[in-house]
């Protein structure tokens, strides 16, 4: 009964065999018989098929042809073949290829129906792996962008949504929270992967050095010009020009970028000839542009060219839900960069981790968390392998009240609940009940709601804890 609904098909040029195993088989499954390949085709195209099976010889053909056609498709079946007795060496030849299982003929039913249910089960197990996996990544972003906040929402949200257009894209946000990872995602998911991505960054070159990156130069266009060049947007053509740092340009720069960007065209350095340019501009910054605007450093003009569609990348600071995330994601990488086998923090390493104020972002935790797989000796990080800043006390968020709008876990404002390697539940049990009185300004009635005990047991508590009388 419970296989009632699932499909097999069945292949043998032997009439005999394959109403044969219609008959034995369609009280339990839903049968299909083909007598060659091209019969077998037409029914997996049309159909949704569970299961396969097929004989060895099928007159002129060949079984394990049709298997390989079939394993190549999208939806494929899992398949089964039927060989003559002894002839193992094939089948094996067959599961190498990517048949399921075999059986020799002549037939066992009752195998058969067994190895046709084990196969339906495992292709049900194979089926819930996939759509897991295409959650997770949906869950954990896009490319190789992590996070599953709140906060991080709108930024894959815009990504998935701009990447296919041409449109300009300004990614602002603080140092290290990622805008060129985005840049580059935005790039990769744009529908031109063939094409090239080439990033500019636009702070380390002096005006005319950065005039002559961006546009080229004849030869001779300047003192030390000595070759022709060709600069980065002709090198991007139907690609990305990636300008990182762009609140760093000169207003004379400024100007010409917005005529490439908007006119399209481009002129080298020395040369007044225009060049029609094809490319596509993301630009990055972690300066407040419209601020800049405001005092006269950046061109209106510009900013509204760029400015088609804003990516905010938020601070790690705002989004403490995905350093567990990021953590284990740069422990896999550096423990397998410097050979080391799988890695873990301690609690209270990883608590510190999560009270840090992170003013660098997430370029910041993967610094310290390379730090401290290069410094253990054994397979844990404790809080004495990771750098010193994060002991000290200016940038502990926990110390302060959390800003308004931050999502950190509430325990946050509390002393550590696990300290150090202290994991005596009487110990821990007495923290939470302080805790809880801290936080209800001494209520023990509401302190025992928030403990989810009742009163009385409140007050057992108490007393064995000496803090009342009686
Ligand atoms: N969401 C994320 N998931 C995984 N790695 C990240 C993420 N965000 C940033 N990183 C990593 O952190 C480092 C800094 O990121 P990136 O260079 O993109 O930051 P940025 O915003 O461009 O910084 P800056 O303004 O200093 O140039 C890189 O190693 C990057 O791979
Ligand atoms: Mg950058």
């Amino acid at each position: 009964m419970e296989f009632q609904e699932h499909t097999v098909l069945i292949v043998d040029d032997e009439r005999n065999t394959r109403e044969g195993l219609r008959l034995s088989l369609e009280d339990e499954f839903d049968i299909y018989v083909a007598a060659n390949i091209s019969e077998a085709e037409e029914i997996l195209k049309n159909e949704k098929v569970d299961v396969m099976v097929t004989d060895l010889r099928l007159g002129g053909e060949n079984g394990m042809d049709l298997i390989q056609k079939t394993l190549s498709r999208a939806k494929a079946p899992v398949c089964i073949l039927m060989t003559a007795y002894g002839s193992v060496d094939v089948a094996v030849e067959a599961m190498k290829k990517g048949a399921y299982d075999y059986v020799s003929k002549p037939l066992n039913i009752d195998e058969l129906e067994i190895v046709i249910k084990r196969a339906i089960r495992s292709r049900n197990v194979e089926e819930e792996n996939q759509a897991l996996k295409a959650q997770v990544t949906e869950r954990f972003g896009l490319e190789n962008i992590i996070g599953q906040s709140m906060v991080m929402k709108p930024v894959f949200d815009t990504i998935k949504q701009v990447a296919p257009t041409r449109a300009t894209v300004l990614i602002e946000g603080e140092s290290g929270t990622g805008k060129e990872l985005v840049g580059r995602a935005i790039h990769n998911l744009s529908g031109r992967p063939t094409s090239k991505l080439v990033t500019v960054h636009c702070a380390a070159l002096s005006e005319q050095l950065l005039e002559s990156e961006l546009f080229g130069h004849e030869r001779g266009a300047f003192t030390g010009a000595m070759e022709r060049r060709i600069g980065r947007f002709e090198e991007a053509n139907g690609g990305t020009l990636f300008l990182d740092e762009i609140g760093e340009i000169d207003l004379n720069v400024q100007v010409k970028l917005l005529r490439a960007i908007g006119e399209r065209t481009i002129e080298r350095l020395g040369s007044n000839k225009p060049i029609k340019v094809d490319v596509r501009v993301v630009a990055a910054t972690n300066k407040d542009l419209s601020e800049m605007v405001k005092e006269g450093t950046f061109r209106d003009d510009l900013f509204f060219r760029l400015n088609v569609v804003s990516i905010h990348m938020p601070p790690l600071r705002t989004r403490k839900e995905d350093i567990v995330l990021l953590v284990d994601s740069f422990l896999k990488e550096f423990a397998e960069e410097n050979g080391k086998g799988t890695m873990e923090l301690t609690n209270d390493a990883l608590q510190l981790l999560l009270e840090y104020d992170w003013p660098g972002n997430v370029r910041e935790l993967r610094t310290a968390i390379e730090h401290g797989v290069v410094m253990a000796n054994g397979s844990k990080i404790g809080i004495r392998h990771l750098p010193t800043f994060l002991t000290d006390d200016s940038h502990r968020g926990f110390r302060q009240k959390p800003a308004a709008g931050t999502s950190a876990p509430s325990t946050k404002s509390d002393e550590s609940l696990i300290d150090s390697d202290d994991l005596n539940l009487a110990r821990i049990e007495q923290k939470m009940i302080r805790i809880a009185l801290d936080r209800t300004g001494g209520n023990r009635t509401e302190a025992a709601t928030l403990l989810g005990i009742s009163r009385r047991t409140m007050q057992r508590k108490l007393k064995e804890m000496g803090l009342i009388d009686g």
